[in-house]
């Protein structure tokens, strides 16, 4: 017996059946809803044309809207949620134009149209759960929305002009989203493919059992690109975003262990509070959709070489939890990553969390990411650099990259040269050229391999300026500490 996919849609109950498991939302919206507002841009997260609002019911009764791309989340996944798409503004805005859309007009913030919707939906959402939005949470709201005609100036004016219009409010239906909740395993079997949602991580544990090639799904910024890019057949998913226990972010006893399923958003306040350049670094994954979506732990078991999350964590002593139907594992998260798309996972496992121990007061740290944007875009280099200190002699030099090599990798030789010696000049100067033994980066679209090498070493001359020089300011953001 399948379940049928229950969501709220632009306030009315929507039950769902005999559509495939890897359907988007976009595609729905697009084709059987018949509500061709949200566009079709990318189809990877990009551009933001899809921009939707989508709440879903918290532990503790509250439903925030948080912005999401409707191109790359599956359909099932949407289960159980609140959606709100461009063309219900007008019935809460009693047929007016909502008070984003009117600012849009008078700012003359739309040419070509195509990407305006996207843009409203993520300023709606942005001034829906903070109506005094400042610059920087504006910019960081629209971090994920491209115009090709009308440039940007325009569109900040209209978020600007819209606050201070009357506020209309999409307020989610908590009680509504209660009755459609569940309480086990959410199940939807059709011949096109099987989608399973537990609500428990044993639940989680003893699906994996029965289908250990099931793919996981968790934010799907990674796998639905998997469908709408690469078109590949997924017959068993498997998706983590219902299980509340994974979802958790706790400090105990001053370590921070994070629910693999905790998406970037939810773990963005805990994490920035970890040392230098981490909030810098957590706005710059992706854009606030992105974000809204991807978890902590999909961007580790991802295994990718270019990921934001590993060189920090790295460098934090992280430790991962593997957990199957067999019990559970701890491993320090370097170890994870073995060769290129090779990680420590055996069938049937899956990450619990994430545990990143009590920083000591003695470390320094810091992390930087280096792209060719700012918002929404890979890294060519990603590094994490701590240095236990003891006197002012370094004890312990733990520097990971991103981008170096086909892992997240530390610079052993660099570290070694760092090692028992006091943090000066010369040591640095040791560590840069000891480097050289440590990585052999590629070339490629995003950086050449002498561009990866010199940065890598630049970074770490960074990290020396703003440790020991706090009077030089390096960069427009912060200094290290
Ligand atoms: C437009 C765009 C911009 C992006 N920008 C960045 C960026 O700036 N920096 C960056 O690092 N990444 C970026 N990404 C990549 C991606 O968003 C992140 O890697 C994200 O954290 C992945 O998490 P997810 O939950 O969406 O993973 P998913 O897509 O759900 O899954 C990713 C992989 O992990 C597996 N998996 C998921 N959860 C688990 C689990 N609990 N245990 C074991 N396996 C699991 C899945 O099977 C899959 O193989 C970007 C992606 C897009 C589309
Ligand atoms: S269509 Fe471009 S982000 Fe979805
Ligand atoms: S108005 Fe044409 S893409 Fe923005």
């Amino acid at each position: 017996m399948t379940d049928t996919i229950r969501f709220i849609l632009n306030g009315k109950l929507c039950e769902i059946s005999g559509l495939p498991p890897t359907m988007t939302l976009l595609q729905y919206l697009r084709g059987p809803a018949g509500l061709c507002g949200t566009k079709e841009g990318c189809a990877e997260g990009d551009c933001g044309a899809c921009t939707v609002m989508v709440a879903r019911l918290e532990k503790d009764g509250s439903a925030p809207y948080r912005s999401i791309n409707a191109c790359i989340a599956l359909l099932p996944s949407l289960d159980g949620r609140q959606i709100v798409t461009v063309e219900h503004l007008r019935n809460v805005a009693a047929g007016a134009l909502h008070p984003v859309q009117q600012a849009m007009v008078e700012c003359h913030a739309s040419q070509c149209g195509f990407c305006t919707p996207g843009f409203v939906m993520a300023l709606t959402n942005e001034l829906n759960n903070n109506p005094q939005a400042d610059d920087t949470a504006i910019h960081d709201a629209i971090s994920g929305n491209l115009c090709r005609c009308t440039g940007y100036r325009p569109i900040l004016e209209a978020a600007r002009r819209a606050k201070d219009m009357p506020r209309v409010d999409i307020p989610a239906d908590a009680a509504a989203l209660a009755s459609i909740a569940r309480t086990k395993m959410f199940s939807y079997e059709m011949p096109a493919g099987k989608f399973f949602a537990p609500v428990t991580p044993d639940e989680l544990a003893d699906v994996l059992a029965q289908y250990p090639d099931a793919y996981m799904l968790s934010g799907g910024t990674d796998v639905g690109l998997w469908v709408t890019k690469f078109h590949m057949d997924l017959p068993v998913i498997v998706y983590t975003g219902n299980i509340a226990a994974l979802r958790g972010v706790t400090d105990v006893d001053g370590n921070l262990e994070i629910g693999a399923a905790a998406t970037y958003s939810e773990a963005f306040a805990a994490l920035a509070k970890r040392g230098a350049g981490m909030e810098d670094l957590l706005r710059r994954i992706g854009s606030l959709h992105i974000r809204n979506a991807g978890t902590v732990g999909g961007n580790i078991a991802n295994g990718s070489p270019i990921g934001d999350g590993p060189p920090p964590l790295i460098a934090l002593q992280a430790e991962i939890i593997l957990r199957s139907q067999k019990g559970t594992r701890s491993l320090a998260l370097e170890k994870y990553f073995i060769a290129y798309k090779k990680q420590d996972r055996q069938p049937g496992e899956f990450i619990e969390k994430i545990i990143v121990p009590k920083r000591a007061e003695n470390t320094l740290f810091a992390t930087y990411k280096v792209s060719k944007r700012f918002d929404q875009d890979i890294s060519a280099v990603c590094a994490g650099f701590a240095l236990d200190m003891d006197g002012g002699v370094i004890r312990a030099a733990r520097l990971c990259y991103g981008g170096m090599a086909a892992t997240p990798k530390r610079a052993a030789a660099a570290e070694a040269a760092l090692v028992g010696k006091p943090w000066t000049r010369e040591a640095l100067a040791d560590a840069a050229a000891a480097m050289d033994k440590d990585f052999t980066p590629l070339s490629d679209m995003r950086a050449s391999a002498a561009y990866r090498q010199s940065v890598a070493k630049n970074l770490l001359k960074r990290f020396f300026i703003e440790t020991t020089m706090p009077e030089v300011k390096t960069g427009v953001y912060r200094h290290a500490g």
